[in-house]
C-alpha cells in the first residue's frame, strides 16, 4: 500500500530527527492553560453570575510520535483542554507552544494556516460527518481548503487515505449512513489524516463502539502513529484502552491535573489517592494481589465554585488540615512522575501492572481479555458487525 502523501506525512518520525534543539523540544507545550466560561443568568438583561473553571493552571508536553493520554471523571475538563490545544476555543490564560511557536494569542488568519497540522477525531464519528456529503468529498473537502493549488490529486489521495484506513477506494461514493459506527469512526480518522498533521486529538475515539470494533481502532491508530510519526492526545474514560495505547498518562481532576506519569509508573505506582480511586474500579481475582475498590465518597463539586486548598479533599480519604487551606502543586521531576499532592502513596502495590507477561497474570481475567483483544486485533478479519453493510465484495481487511 502506497503512503497517502507524496512525501512523509509528518516529516522524519522521532528515531529519525535530526540533530539540534528541534531534536529535543517537544512538539506540544502547554504551561498555565486556563478556560473559564462565563455563566450567564437572565433573558432580557443576562448578567454574569460566575465562572466555570473547566480548565486551571494545566501544564504539560507531548513529543513527537507519542500518546499521552488524558483520564477522569466527566466534566473534569478533558474536552475543553483538547479543543484548547487545537485553539477551537481562546484560552483564558496560559501558553500553548506548537513546534516552538505559542499559538494561545495567533491571530485567526495564522491560526487558520497552522490548524492542519492539528486535527481532532470525535468520539461520534456520525455526528461529525456532513450527511449530505459523500466520503470522497467528505476527504477532499479539508484538502481543499489548504491545499486549493492541488486539486488535480485529490481524487487520487482520497483513494489513498480510504486504502490507509482499511477502506476500499469504491466506498467515496457513498454517503456515511452506509457504513457502520467502526467504519464511520474511520472515514473520521481518514479525514483527519488528509492534511498531514503532526498532531491528533483523539476526543474518546472508541468509547461509543463495540468492544471488539475498539480493538480494530485502536490498533489503527497505533499503527498509523508508527507509520507517519504522529503524536496523540488521546482522551478516554477507559483504562484498558488507555493501557494499551499511552505512552505517559495525565489524570485530571476538577479543571487540574493531579498526576501525570509514564503509563507504566502511573498504573503500577499511582501516588495521588485519585488516581489510586481510579485504578481500583479495575478488578483483580488473585486473592494474592486482591485490592479494595476505593469508592470515592461524595459527588465532583461544582466547576463553578470549586472547594479551596487541594479541590480533591471533600473526597480524599489522607486528607490532612493543610491541604483544606492550601493547594498543591504539580511536583516532581521534570518529565517524570509527577503528582499534585501533600501526603502522596509511597507504596507499590496499589496499582495495576502495565508490564506483560508474568505481572499480567495477576489482572482480572476480563481486563486481561481485553487487553489481549487489542494486541491481536491488528490484521485480523473484520467481524460481522463491522463488514461492509452495502457489497461485501468490496471489503478490505482492517486495522
Ligand atoms: N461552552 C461551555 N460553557 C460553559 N461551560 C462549559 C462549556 N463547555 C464545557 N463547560 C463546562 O466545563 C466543564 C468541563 O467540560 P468538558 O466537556 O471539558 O469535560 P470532560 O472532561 O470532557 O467531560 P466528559 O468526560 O463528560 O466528556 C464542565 O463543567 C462543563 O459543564
Ligand atoms: S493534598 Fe491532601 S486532600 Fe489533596 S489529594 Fe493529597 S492528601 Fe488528599
Ligand atoms: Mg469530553
Amino acid at each position: 500500500m502506497n503512503a497517502v502523501p507524496p512525501r512523509p506525512m509528518n516529516g522524519a518520525p522521532p528515531t529519525q530527527a535530526t540533530g539540534g534543539a528541534a531534536a529535543t523540544e517537544p512538539l506540544l507545550s502547554v504551561r498555565g492553560l486556563a478556560k473559564h466560561f462565563a455563566v450567564r443568568r437572565g433573558v432580557i438583561r443576562s448578567r454574569t453570575v460566575g465562572q466555570v473553571r473547566a480548565v486551571d493552571d494545566v501544564s504539560f508536553d507531548i513529543a513527537r510520535g507519542e500518546t499521552l493520554a488524558l483520564v477522569g471523571e466527566s466534566g473534569c475538563g478533558k474536552s475543553t483542554t483538547g479543543r484548547l490545544v487545537l485553539r477551537l476555543l481562546t484560552p483564558t490564560a496560559g501558553a500553548i507552544r506548537f513546534k516552538g511557536q505559542d499559538i494561545a494569542t495567533l491571530p485567526d488568519e495564522a491560526m487558520r494556516r497552522l490548524r492542519r497540522h492539528l486535527q481532532i477525531i470525535f468520539q461520534d464519528p456520525y455526528a461529525s460527518l456532513n450527511p449530505r456529503m459523500t466520503v470522497g468529498e467528505i476527504l477532499a473537502e479539508p484538502m481543499r481548503v489548504h491545499d486549493p493549488e492541488g486539486q488535480a490529486a485529490h481524487a487520487g489521495r482520497v483513494a489513498e487515505l480510504l486504502s490507509v484506513v482499511g477502506l476500499s477506494p469504491d466506498h467515496a461514493r457513498r454517503y456515511p449512513h452506509q457504513f457502520s459506527g467502526g467504519q464511520r469512526q474511520r472515514i473520521g480518522i481518514a479525514r483527519a489524516l488528509a492534511v498531514h498533521p503532526d498532531l491528533i486529538v483523539c476526543d474518546e475515539p472508541v468509547s461509543a463502539l463495540d468492544v471488539s470494533i475498539q480493538a480494530q481502532v485502536v490498533n489503527l491508530l497505533q499503527n498509523l502513529q508508527q507509520r507517519f510519526g504522529l503524536s496523540y492526545l488521546f482522551i478516554a474514560h477507559d483504562l484498558a484502552v488507555v493501557k494499551h495505547i499511552a505512552d505517559r498518562v495525565a489524570v485530571m481532576y476538577l479543571g487540574r491535573l493531579v498526576e501525570i506519569a509514564d503509563k507504566r509508573s502511573l498504573f503500577a505506582t499511582p501516588r495521588h489517592p485519585y488516581t489510586e480511586a481510579l485504578l481500583s474500579a479495575i478488578p483483580r481475582p488473585d486473592p494474592h494481589a486482591r485490592r479494595e475498590r476505593i469508592v470515592l465518597r461524595g459527588d465532583v463539586p461544582s466547576a463553578m465554585n470549586p472547594p479551596p486548598g487541594c479541590r480533591f479533599h471533600t473526597r480524599c480519604s489522607r486528607v490532612q488540615e493543610r491541604c483544606r487551606t492550601e493547594e498543591p502543586a504539580l511536583a516532581g521531576p521534570a518529565g517524570g512522575h509527577r503528582v499534585a499532592c501533600f501526603f502522596p502513596l509511597e507504596g507499590s502495590s496499589s496499582g495495576v501492572a502495565a508490564t506483560p507477561g508474568a505481572t499480567a497474570a495477576r489482572t482480572d481475567e476480563a481486563f486481561r481479555r481485553r487487553l489481549a483483544a487489542f494486541e491481536t486485533a491488528a490484521g485480523q478479519r473484520a467481524p460481522r458487525a463491522e463488514r461492509d453493510p452495502v457489497s461485501p465484495r468490496t471489503r478490505r481487511p482492517c486495522g
